[in-house]
């Protein structure tokens, strides 16, 4: 047997986030786990909230103990922060162990002024609105590093010319290369890939990937309906929806294929099609996100049917005589490979459980790197262990299932740039102020950083076209009226604001938004301010210039719904 092996965490200040799953993570991930760890803490001496902070412990001690894992002193920190953090997640299953709910984020004025104290070192007043405020004062510096994926120089002064700014730019190569790789997962008995058009539905990029041959993965029915102006048969089409459109029979007379994600939604589709064929999405009960916000498996996710209502789901199969042919599961975005790997075994148990099962859909959620430093998902690695579990199915059911997978992320993130111009710069003091730069965009664009502290590449660029020598420590903030509207967030905390490492800019030079391409245009607070969406081009393959994909909204196109009204 192996022996024990004790990791001791000196913890110094409220700065260290979940020192205990960091390290069982750490511990775990090795390539020789140890059988068994005992993760000592030695307390912090300026405890502000150590009830909290205990309870904390004790709701860990409990999943942790007993098996394998075992915290034998505890942290005593004042917050709960990250508690709902994927990485806890990844700790818990790669101990072997069954998902756990995430804890709520501590949202009180008492939490926001301790969290800005800890980061500034100071007593820090904050703002005590309801709504989320970003608070002031942390320094992360990202590194420097980052450049431009395949604009050039030149190429953002020239679309800033042609088409204003901002301007979404997709890249035709890299989405066809994209779907390539994507194509190439490693399958036993056949593979469809399904663009998740959420990602980005402009039907140009839907008519890229039909030409690449991939289907649709739709989470409305409008998305179906957009799917198919685009060019793609019903057929093509699957439906895993929150909710199952008013208008449902109708797109499944014209093909499209359902995914019930509700006990409700089965048994609307029983009694709108007895003995109908349909798909069944099931919350395995595990979840991983890149994020707590982008988790949507496990007890606190309402995506999919609960696995332990499987009794249930049989009886309504049987009530209306439906055959069950497809079983899915999506477990997050940005989700963790191992977690990934861990639910395709608990999702081919499902397809035990229906024999006429002939397809199982895994999802998307492969996790990719946007800043230089962050780690993308090889789907030609992930994919192996899911293609020997297949096979060994088949040999043990003689039942060859079908592989779908749905990735919006994988395709899209890094094929879209947004130009930007720097249409403002402020200076707050010195020592503890910053140099704000303001861009002509934010939210209404790329809204991911304010909502889930994402990062993003940030690429300088002067006016005449030229990436600059110097560099300079900004905060960078977009254009609406809001102080959460942010551009560099400290990693994960879309609360918190950080200074960015990046080439010097002045007014007038532009900003290159990288990794704009998954939830940016299609996932905008649209309209907010009354700013305009932004035009979307293409960039042609082989240099063939640049396409308008959609024009740029006008006012009249803002206003068009609204009815003359007389106050
Ligand atoms: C059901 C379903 N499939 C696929 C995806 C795509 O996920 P990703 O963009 O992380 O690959 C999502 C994203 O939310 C989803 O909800």
């Amino acid at each position: 047997m192996r022996a024990p092996v004790v990791v001791v965490v000196v913890v110094e200040s409220f700065a260290a986030p979940s020192p205990r799953a960091r390290v069982v993570h750490r511990v775990a991930r090795a390539p020789r786990p140890p059988a068994r760890v005992a993760v000592v803490v030695r307390p912090v001496a300026d405890v502000v909230d150590a009830g909290a902070a205990r309870a904390r412990i004790a709701s860990a001690s409990r999943c942790d103990v007993g098996r394998g894992f075992a915290i034998v002193a505890a942290p005593r920190t004042s917050t709960r922060r990250r508690a709902n953090r994927a990485d806890d997640e990844s700790a818990r299953v790669r101990a072997g162990m069954r998902a756990t709910a995430p804890m709520p984020r501590v949202a009180t004025a008492r939490a926001r002024r301790e969290r800005a104290t800890r980061a500034t070192g100071r007593w820090t007043r904050v703002r005590t609105a309801t709504a989320p405020r970003a608070r002031l004062g942390a320094r992360t510096n990202a590194s420097a590093a980052e450049t431009l994926r395949f604009l050039t120089p030149e190429d953002v002064r020239d679309v800033a010319a042609a088409h204003g700014t901002p301007t979404y730019v997709y890249d035709r190569a890299t989405l066809d290369a994209q779907a390539a790789r994507a194509r190439a997962f490693p399958n036993a008995y056949g593979l469809t890939v399904r663009y998740a058009m959420k990602a980005s539905p402009n039907a140009a990029i839907l008519k890229t990937f039909k030409k690449a041959g991939l289907h649709v993965d739709a989470s409305s029915g409008y998305e179906c309906e957009r799917a198919m102006k685009a060019g793609f048969a019903g057929g093509e089409i699957s439906l895993s929806t929150q909710e199952l459109p008013s208008f449902f029979e109708d797109l499944v007379r014209r093909g499209v294929k359902v995914n019930a994600c509700s006990l409700d939604q089965l048994e609307r589709f029983g009694r709108a099609f007895p003995g109908g064929e349909v798909g069944v999405r099931f919350n395995p009960g595990l979840g991983s996100g890149g994020t707590g916000k982008t988790n949507v498996g496990g007890p606190s996710s309402s995506f999919g049917i609960w696995f332990e209502s499987l009794p249930r789901v049989k009886e309504i199969v049987e009530q209306y005589d439906l055959k069950v042919v497809r079983v899915h599961t999506h477990i997050g975005s940005g989700s963790d490979p191992a977690v990934w790997q861990k639910v395709s075994g608990m999702s081919l148990d499902l397809c035990r459980e229906f024999p006429s099962v002939d397809t199982l859909n895994l999802g998307g959620g492969y996790k990719v790197g946007r800043m230089s430093y962050e780690k993308s998902t090889d789907l030609a690695v992930v994919g192996v262990p899911v293609k020997e579990a297949f096979e060994a199915f088949a040999k043990e059911t003689g039942r060859k299932l079908k592989l779908e997978i749905e990735p919006g992320t994988f395709l899209l993130a890094n094929s879209c740039a947004v130009v930007t111009s720097v249409q403002d710069k402020v200076v707050t003091g010195t020592a503890e102020g910053h140099t704000f730069l303001k861009l002509d965009m934010g939210m209404t664009e790329v809204l991911r950083p304010s909502l889930y502290g994402s990062q993003h590449p940030l690429v300088s660029v002067s006016k005449a076209g030229e990436l600059p020598a110097a560099q300079a420590d900004y905060v960078v903030v977009g254009h609406c009226c809001e102080s959460g509207d942010l551009l560099t967030p400290a990693p994960d905390e879309p609360e918190t604001i950080s200074e960015r490492r990046m080439g010097e800019v002045n007014i007038g030079d532009y900003v290159v938004i990288e990794g704009s391409g998954a939830y940016c245009a299609g996932m905008s607070s649209k309209n907010y301010n009354s700013f305009p969406e932004a035009p979307e081009v293409m960039r042609l393959a082989d240099g063939a210039g640049f396409a308008v994909i959609r024009r740029k909204q006008t006012l009249e196109q803002i206003l068009a719904n609204e009815v003359d009204f007389t106050a």
